[in-house]
């Protein structure tokens, strides 16, 4: 796929894809919305997002609210013409039992497929019980593989291309469980792995903010999320598309995650801290960089770090 440039929404903010038209308005190369859940579900109780104003950070334990599969299906048919791509999150509905999740995630790429450009298996929300355990072995297998089959099945039937899966990983993994992770991903022939979720870790235990339960995203999660690209580059000599995703404030810390092998990069909290206007500060940001660095284009620039060293 083409992009405009490398910047775009991070999953949860839209996540009944009502806003389409806002964030083609404000500069995005691409959105994505979700997650989506096969059945309609209202989430954890609330409150259940907090903000740390002056660290930048969230902490959220959404818990997939959103409308359900046939009630997006509904609003994206509804959504007119597009000017950017429009990616889809997929998650479990919290009702359906782990050994089920494949035919809860391949049922809700079957109905968003006519509407969206690319899916996302996001395993890796801590907000769903047991959803970080589909991480691992036969459970991410059977998820990966009932996806592609069904991508293959609607490609078919539709004689268009097939859509690219990815696949969103958590920051808090081992680098062995992230290898094994990456090494089925590869093997099922995935398109790419987005890195990170929001991460159980916390800074500290002093602010309230800290102690409550949930994923922390933003500032924190820089260079957890930075370290995970640049180790998923190293390993894969570059060859598996990664999407960089955690704490990206500012132009510097894209081209962090840029240099450090990612594609892609996204942001939800730095949207929550610096307003719409971020998206042009980042763009007009990785041009300065890119001139500055002496390279032609961004893909020289991707991984470019691991070359220096
Ligand atoms: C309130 C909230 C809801 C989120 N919902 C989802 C979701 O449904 N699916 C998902 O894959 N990630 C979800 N995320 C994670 C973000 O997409 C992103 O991976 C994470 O926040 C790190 O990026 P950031 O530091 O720019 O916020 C959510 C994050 C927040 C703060």
């Amino acid at each position: 796929m083409e992009f405009e440039h490398p910047f775009g929404l991070a999953a949860g903010m839209d996540k009944k894809a009502e806003a389409l038209r806002g964030w083609e308005s404000i500069g995005l190369a691409f959105s994505e919305i979700g997650g989506v859940t096969m059945l309609e579900q209202s989430g954890n109780p609330k409150p259940r997002m907090f903000r740390h104003g002056a660290d930048r950070a969230l902490v959220n334990r959404m818990g997939f609210n959103n409308p359900g599969s046939e009630n997006v299906v509904k609003t994206l048919q509804k959504s007119g013409t597009r000017t950017i791509p429009v990616w889809a999150n997929l998650g479990k509905s919290k009702i359906t039992p782990l050994e089920d999740a494949k035919t809860d995630y391949s049922t809700t790429l079957k109905r968003l497929w006519p509407y969206v450009d690319l899916f996302v298996i996001n395993v890796s929300s801590p907000n769903t019980p047991g959803l970080r355990d589909l991480q691992h072995g036969d459970h991410l297998k059977g998820i990966l593989d009932a996806c592609i089959e069904v991508n293959v099945a609607c490609s078919k039937e539709s004689k268009q291309n097939q859509k690219p899966l990815l696949l969103k990983v958590a920051p808090d993994l081992s680098t062995d469980e992230l290898e094994a992770i990456i090494d089925i991903a590869i093997d099922c022939q995935i398109d790419g792995i987005i890195a990170t979720n929001t991460t159980l870790l916390r800074p500290n235990q002093t602010h309230k903010v800290y102690n409550e339960q949930g994923g922390c995203s933003g500032s924190p999660l820089k260079n957890q999320s930075t370290e995970m690209i640049r180790h998923i580059y190293s390993y894969t000599n570059g060859e598996l598309p990664i999407v960089g995703v955690g704490g990206i404030m500012n132009a510097d810390d894209a081209w962090e995650k840029i240099t450090a092998g990612a594609t892609l990069l996204q942001a939800y909290a730095g949207f929550v801290f610096e307003g719409p206007g971020l998206t042009k500060s980042i763009v007009h940001g990785l041009h300065r960089k890119l001139r500055d660095s002496g390279f032609d284009t961004i893909e020289d620039a991707i991984g470019s770090s691991h070359r220096q060293r």
